[in-house]
Order: structure tokens, then C-alpha cells, then sequence
């Protein structure tokens, strides 16, 4: 009897922690690992460095989007504009709480703006700090 206990218990534990786990902490997860493979000196994203790249004027891409802040506003908890003037919510999670749920969304648009912004892809370790400013805003 003691056994369908155990694994009673077992299945317990997992379903808690992956009702925990949210899309969020998956996506960020990810990045994690693609980021401690991408260099060995990698330990943890940081919501300074993502406000950086959030804040930097960059210019590396289309002159017109020197910048993150160019479409999504020098705040995070603003809204922002599109080139065209078509509102963008905010992007900080405290404001705009469906945010980042979705990881097909979340490279699309990082692969898309980091292209126009810095002209090249965002590194894992640049996506993941990013995020983790946006959540903790
Ligand atoms: C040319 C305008 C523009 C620029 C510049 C821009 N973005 Fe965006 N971004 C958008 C639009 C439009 C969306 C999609 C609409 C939305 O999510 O509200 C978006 C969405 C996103 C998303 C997905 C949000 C979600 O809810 O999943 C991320 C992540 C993102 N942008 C990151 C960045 C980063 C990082 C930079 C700077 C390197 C940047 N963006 C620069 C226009 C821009």
C-alpha cells in the first residue's frame, strides 16, 4: 500500500511545479541554456543590462530605429507607436500582463526588431536580460 502512495505523491510534486512554471519562466529558461552555451561565463540575466538595451541608442540598423525606445517609447510602462502611428501597448508586464506568453511571438518579434535596431539577431543573453527587465517593471 505503500507504494501507490509515493507515486501519488511524486505526480503531486510534478503537477505543482509545472503549474508553477509558467510560459515566462519557459521562454526564459531557454534562453538560459542557449546563453550558458553560448559562453561559459555566463550565470543569470539582469534587468539592468535589459534596461540598457531597452535605453541605448544603438543605430547599428535602419536609420529610422536607432533604437528599441524608437517604437516602444523611452519607458516601459508607456505605450508606443509604430513607424505607421499604430498604437503598441506597453511592454512591461505590470502594465500589459499577457506579455511574453507566447514564444513563437516573443522570437518573432526579437528576430524582427533586433534586425531593424542592431542589424543582426538578439543573442540569447541579450533576449533573456531584456525580459527579465521587462518582467520585474
Ligand atoms: C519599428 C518599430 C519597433 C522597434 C524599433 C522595436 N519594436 Fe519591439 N515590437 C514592435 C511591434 C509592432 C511589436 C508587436 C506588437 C505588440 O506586441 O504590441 C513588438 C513586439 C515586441 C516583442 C514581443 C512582445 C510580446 O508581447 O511577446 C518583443 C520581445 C520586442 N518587441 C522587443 C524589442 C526589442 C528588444 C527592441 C530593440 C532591440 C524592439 N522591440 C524594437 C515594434 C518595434
Amino acid at each position: 500500500m505503500i507504494k501507490p502512495i509515493m507515486v501519488m505523491g511524486l505526480v503531486t510534486v510534478l503537477s505543482m511545479g509545472a503549474a508553477h512554471a509558467g510560459p515566462r519562466e519557459t521562454i526564459l529558461e531557454a534562453l538560459a541554456a542557449q546563453a550558458s552555451a553560448d559562453s561559459a561565463d555566463f550565470t543569470e540575466f539582469t534587468a539592468e543590462r535589459g534596461e540598457q538595451l531597452f535605453q541605448a541608442n544603438i543605430g547599428t540598423g535602419k536609420p529610422e530605429t536607432p533604437s528599441c525606445t524608437s517604437c516602444h517609447s523611452n519607458s516601459a510602462t508607456n505605450a508606443g507607436e509604430t513607424r505607421a502611428g499604430k498604437l503598441i501597448e506597453p511592454m512591461a508586464v505590470s502594465v500589459s500582463p499577457s506579455r511574453y506568453m507566447d514564444p513563437e511571438k516573443v522570437e518573432k518579434w526579437f528576430r524582427r526588431n533586433c534586425n531593424s535596431v542592431i542589424g543582426r539577431e538578439c543573442t540569447a543573453l541579450e533576449k533573456g536580460d531584456f525580459l527579465t527587465f521587462m518582467i520585474n517593471q
